[in-house]
């Protein structure tokens, strides 16, 4: 097997661009030449990585994007969640972990869930909890985040695992901002 196969899988993942706005697929045309000079342990973690072009999520709307073969969850909050999250900081929470490896804090704190200092964006696999099902989002279930039909798993506006049987608030991928309006996942 060559070189080229045993990466097969991976560029395929990394070809997967989000086109949430207008201009996603240029940008991806452009990314490849880059690529290419990249040194060979530079270009295998770079194939790990996807770049998703948020400049066309409304507020208050959802992006899902598919990585490493499972949905994640781009979320620009609204004023209205992102204050409902903070304010249930204080709520009993099922699962006190951040779930976050893009943050230092570990508690479970809507600052330490969201990717900003403002909290309005928040990015999570799409994955319950529970058994991995793909909960509901657009404020759905009692907390006004997400909810998964499968078993009745209720999380709130920060993706925290309020009532049912998921054991775990919903996860967070290594995320960072390259800039305003682009997230890279891994
Ligand atoms: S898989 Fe989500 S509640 Fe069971």
């Amino acid at each position: 097997m060559s070189h080229a196969d045993d990466h097969a899988g991976t560029r395929r993942d990394f070809l997967y661009y989000a086109t949430a706005g207008a201009g996603a697929v240029a940008t991806g045309a452009a990314v490849w030449p880059l690529i290419n000079q990249m040194n060979p342990s530079a270009d295998v973690q770079a194939l790990s990585s996807i770049f998703v072009d948020i400049s066309g999520i409304e507020t208050g709307t959802q992006l899902t994007v598919k990585y490493l073969g499972k949905p994640v969850f781009i979320r620009r909050r609204t004023a209205a969640e992102i204050e409902a999250g903070r304010k249930d900081d204080g709520a009993a929470l099922i699962d006190h972990s951040s779930r976050n490896p893009n943050k230092e804090g570990t508690d479970a704190s809507d600052a330490n869930r969201a990717m900003d200092d403002a909290g309005e964006w928040l990015v999570m696999s799409g994955v319950c909890t529970h058994l991995g099902c793909v909960p509901i989002g657009n404020a759905a279930g009692d907390f006004g985040g997400w909810f998964c039909p499968c078993h009745g798993s209720h999380y709130d506006t920060a993706g925290r695992i309020r009532r049912g049987p998921a054991p775990e608030n919903l996860h967070i991928p290594v995320a960072s901002f390259v800039d305003p309006t682009t997230i890279k996942l891994g």
